[in-house]
């Protein structure tokens, strides 16, 4: 049986995981256990990509090699996913032998049928990137189009690789597989592209030696993609004992920025190397937090670990599959999370989950007998649509949908319950009825717990054994689309799923509002010199400064100072002001500017310079 074969990009090693690489990984585990829940044998691969100049110089910044670099960050990852949960059948790392291997045959074998030669390059060149950029796409400034940084002239000899001889074929393989790329906005890109004219792919290089030799000629190394898109096959055997059962790979989960790598060389570098294509190629939208473009500068990259570990896995994995329509950019706010745990995880599916087991407990001694007869089935009929629903969303990758199908169920099963009234028939001791509400509403939690199970697979474990049906592992979705198939279950609440975040809010208030150096910077603080003070009439607090901030007019300042200082007092001073603010007008009068003080109780103290500086002197 040909296995279901599944991967993400493999990750550079010149960082550590943040949330865009955790959310291809999570999307993958969960295509993973969904299949699996399905009866699939299913191969699930991810690993790392460590060669290359961007892994050479990151290495060496550190005063490290590069592969004492690798084995440092490979374990970052493979720490994050042993957390998230990610069920990974294998690793795969370019480093290792059967890799390295496996790239040079590939380029042996491409070489020897003539779509490899040797020529000469040159070309606007991106080192972060690692991709030569064509004048159309870089533009006057020859700015890189993907990351905007000033790219490189770069020439140098180089094996090419004929990618123009696949552009005809690429069009028909197009044609023939109308679903290949997912989404179809997405793969009009792509087409667009290739009919635009493909040109030969440099893919060795000699200015760097971090990367696989070319077998017959070892002053150059393999280009890093050429090498790491190998992955995919190196890592299943390379054409030996059971790559016939996992290759062709079903899904290649990649980012929008890596889409180009995967749906038009590595189709043409397959056929050239007269192999099968692979079936899709999924492409995701990439994520800002809190509206921004996430990077280290601005110190707004978002550890997946630290979410885990204040939120659950679970939520973390809810709140990225969720929301967000699987394949457009999308927006990570802590606020956003905690509204969504608090109002679907904790109010619908929790409560759910735990109104439903005292119940069971408190009517029935926590012992479910299925029903002699069924009155009332619509929670099963509900459940059989449900699924169909959310399979038709898995089918195209649309894991937002397929938990809006869920949890709508789950609210269902709610209402359920608030219309039957199981309290109510225990009180008029109809103890028939009483056991076939709460039986259906058992069999509901079960089919939940199955169906939810690749998304949220602790809260599935969790459910399944206060259900008294522990053993997943044994049961696929036909077990929990069935409900009438347990004849007696004891059930045991033992604990909550999801806790409400309430003063944790606060304290990821407090920490959302950290700002980075860059936001500090835009506050431009400057030293200026009191030239005249006067109290400000009628006011109670304000005393309004003629100052000298290093500009040819001195400016007006207001400030609250009167019950702390005399004017007389502040002539002369050198204080320290917030020079870029907007005017305000207090009291009739524009104030331009803003001083600092210290305010502790009754004391207010103004900020002063230590040494006198020349007035509009900067502050950093
Ligand atoms: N090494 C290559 C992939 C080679 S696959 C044969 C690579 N690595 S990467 O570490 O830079 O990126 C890996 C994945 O993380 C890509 O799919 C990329 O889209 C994804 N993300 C990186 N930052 C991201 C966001 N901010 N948001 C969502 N995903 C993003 O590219």
């Amino acid at each position: 049986m040909k296995r279901y074969y599944i991967t993400t990009p493999i990750y550079y090693v010149n960082d550590v995981p943040h949330i865009g690489h955790s959310y291809t990984t999570l999307a993958a585990d969960t295509l993973a256990r969904y299949k699996r829940l399905q009866g699939e044998k299913v191969f699930f691969l991810t690993g790392t990509d460590e060669h290359g100049q961007k892994i050479q110089k990151a290495a060496k910044s550190v005063n490290l090699t590069p592969q004492e670099l690798a084995d440092k960050v490979v374990s970052n990852f493979q720490r994050l996913w042993k957390k998230l949960g990610i069920t990974n059948d294998f690793f795969v790392r370019t480093t290792d032998d059967y890799h390295v291997k496996c790239v040079q045959e590939a380029f042996e074998y491409i070489y020897k049928k003539g779509d490899i030669y040797k020529g000469e390059y040159e070309g606007w060149y991106c080192i972060p990137c690692e991709s030569y950029y064509s004048e159309i796409e870089i533009g006057e400034e020859k700015l890189c189009p993907v990351c905007g940084r000033k790219l490189d002239l770069v020439k140098e000899e180089s094996y090419f690789f004929k990618l123009s001889a696949y552009e005809d074929k690429l069009l028909k393989f197009y044609e023939e597989n109308p679903d290949f790329v997912i989404p179809n906005t997405r793969f009009n890109e792509i087409k667009s592209f290739v009919k635009g004219g493909l040109k030969d792919l440099s893919i060795t290089r000699t200015s760097f030696d971090w990367g696989i030799p070319v077998p017959f000629d070892d002053k150059h190394v393999i280009y890093v993609w050429f090498d790491a898109l190998l992955n995919y096959v190196s890592a299943i055997g390379c054409r030996k004992g059971e790559f016939d059962e996992i290759w062709p790979a079903d899904v290649h989960f990649v980012g929008k920025d890596i889409l180009r790598f995967h749906a038009v060389y590595w189709p043409a570098f397959l056929m050239s190397l007269d192999l099968p294509l692979p079936k899709h190629v999924v492409a995701h939208g990439w994520w800002t937090v809190d509206g921004k473009k996430m990077s280290k500068s601005l110190g707004n990259v978002v550890d997946p670990n630290e979410m885990i570990e204040k939120y659950t896995r679970d939520a973390y994995r809810y709140f990225l599959l969720r929301n967000v329509p699987f394949g457009l950019d999308g927006d990570f706010s802590e606020r956003e999370l905690i509204e969504r745990i608090n109002s679907e995880l904790v109010n619908d599916f929790g409560n759910l989950v735990n109104r439903s087991l005292t119940m069971i407990e408190k009517y029935l001694d926590g012992v479910v007998n299925m029903p002699i007869t069924v009155e009332d089935d619509s929670l099963a009929k509900l459940g059989k649509s449900t699924y169909e629903n959310v399979v038709k969303h898995m089918d195209i990758f649309r894991f937002d949908e397929a938990l809006i199908d869920i949890f709508d169920y789950v609210r269902a099963v709610n209402k359920y319950i608030t219309e039957k009234e199981p309290w109510a028939l225990h009180k008029q001791k109809k103890s028939a009825e009483l056991n076939e509400v709460l039986y259906n509403i058992f069999s509901a939690l079960k089919f939940i717990a199955g169906v939810i199970s690749p998304f949220l697979p602790d809260s599935s474990a969790k459910m399944l054994e206060m259900l008294g049906l522990n053993d997943i592992g044994s049961y696929n979705i036909e077990f929990f689309l069935d409900f009438y198939n347990v004849e007696q279950a004891k059930v045991e609440k033992k604990t909550i799923l999801f806790e409400r975040i309430e003063q944790r809010k606060e304290e990821s208030k407090k920490k959302e509002k950290r700002i980075s150096i860059d936001e500090f910077f835009n506050v431009e603080l400057r030293v200026a010199k009191v030239l005249e003070a006067e109290d400000v009439e009628k006011s109670r607090k304000l005393i309004k400064l003629k100052i000298d901030i290093g500009e040819e007019k001195p400016r007006t300042l207001v400030a609250g100072l009167k019950e702390y200082y005399k004017p007389e007092e502040l002539v002369g001073k050198l204080i320290v002001v917030v020079a870029n603010l907007k005017p305000a007008k207090l009291m009739g009068i524009e104030s331009n500017g803003m001083l600092l003080a210290a305010k502790d109780g009754e004391n207010l103290s103004l900020l002063t310079v230590e040494k006198p500086v020349k007035p509009g002197a900067k502050i950093s």
